[in-house]
């Protein structure tokens, strides 16, 4: 940690399909943050192919380093701490970012960390809300994750459940897939879903109604890929709004029923899915009448970025005295242990 002046932290995260870089002063102060989309170069395979996205991640990542630090007006030898994402996530998309930050580590004499990713996304609310802090109960639900954990403090979690098959951003992409939109599909069928009928089709609630709080996306999927082959003339309007629906339902009375469980008076939700405006009026509207204050994060902290990540290695280098050693490894599997660079969980 840097003996008085100003702490600079680099973030780096490549975990799928985003080449993201952020500049960090202190633990809330963005300088920089800069995202670039894969999602044009995978749309034709229709999802994230990862050696396509590897090559991709390591062509770009140099350049988006340079642009982030002349955004944020430091020289590279200002760095204090260089903090890349870990995992969850592809091995070879994780593998670029922790090896550029590494070296970047290496080269300068300086911290490197490797942030849990989801850890991450909790941390764009750290960010965006510094004001409502811990305790609260989190909703995690992304295009690789959906998680429930009970945030007894900032570095301090519980789990409380997750998907035991696809994460909801997943299931909409793949259901996405079957009525023609493009790869994501999320901010497509949120918007197609304004103009169609969510009453129009029944789709099913997995797990909805099960005790506990895990939940279970793939067999929607499979109920819209059986309608579709029944009613190939659906309108997809309609689709995507009883889609929506059941993936709304589902995650607002886990999520509501888990604060309350918890006794917690304030639901954080964050992930790429975290954007979808019906999930957000729904979930703010059933808070209220329960006395549950749901925040979210600003759009462009729901989905992936490296502020996030700069912003959990600055917390865990600065508060909790952690550094790791370059000989750290990639983790595609990590789950949501509370630690920087565990074991376990679901890789996208
Ligand atoms: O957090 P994120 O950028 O990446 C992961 O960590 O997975 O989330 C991406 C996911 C994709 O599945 C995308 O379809 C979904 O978030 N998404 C949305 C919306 N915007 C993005 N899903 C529903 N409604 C949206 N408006
Ligand atoms: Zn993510």
């Amino acid at each position: 940690m840097s003996d008085g002046g100003t702490f600079l932290t680099l973030g780096i995260e490549t975990s799928c399909d985003e080449t993201a870089v952020a500049v960090l002063r202190d633990e809330d102060k963005l300088l920089a943050n800069l995202v670039y989309s894969q999602a044009d170069l995978h749309a034709q395979y229709g999802g994230v192919v990862p050696e396509v996205a590897s090559r991709d991640h390591a062509r770009k990542l140099p350049y988006l380093v340079k642009e982030a630090l002349s955004k944020a007006r430091i020289a590279v030898t200002d760095l204090s701490l260089i903090a890349a994402t870990v995992g969850p996530g592809l091995m070879g998309p994780l593998l670029v970012g922790m090896s550029h930050g590494k070296g970047l580590a290496y080269g300068l004499g300086i911290p490197f960390i490797g942030v849990n990713h989801l850890e991450g996304h909790l941390f764009a609310h750290r960010l965006s809300a510094p004001d409502a802090p811990p305790p609260f109960m989190a909703l995690v639900v992304s295009g690789g994750h959906t998680s429930l954990v009970d945030v007894v403090d900032y570095g301090r979690y519980q789990p409380v459940g997750s998907t035991v098959d696809d994460a909801a951003g997943e299931a909409l992409d793949k259901i996405g897939k079957m009525i023609g939109i493009g790869y994501p599909a999320g901010a497509e069928i949120d918007r197609l879903a304004t103009e169609g009928d969510p009453t129009a089709i029944r789709f099913p609630r997995p797990m909805a109604d099960s005790p506990g709080f895990d939940f279970s996306f793939s067999g929607l999927k499979t109920a819209v890929l059986y309608h579709l082959r029944k009613h190939p003339r659906e309108r997809p309007a309609d689709i995507a709004a009883s889609v929506l629906a059941s993936v709304v339902g589902i995650l607002v009375k886990k999520s509501i029923e888990a604060a309350r469980r918890y006794h917690r008076d304030r639901l954080v939700v964050v992930g790429g899915v975290a954007a979808n405006t019906h999930l957000r009026e729904s979930l703010v509207a059933s808070g209220k009448g329960r006395g549950i204050e749901v925040l979210f994060p600003p759009l462009a902290l729901c989905t992936d970025n490296a502020a996030m990540i700069a912003a959990v290695g600055a917390f865990r280098h600065c508060q909790l005295g952690e550094t790791h050693p370059l000989s750290l490894s990639a983790n595609p599997g990590l789950g949501f242990n509370g630690g920087s660079s565990g074991s376990g969980g679901k890789a996208r």
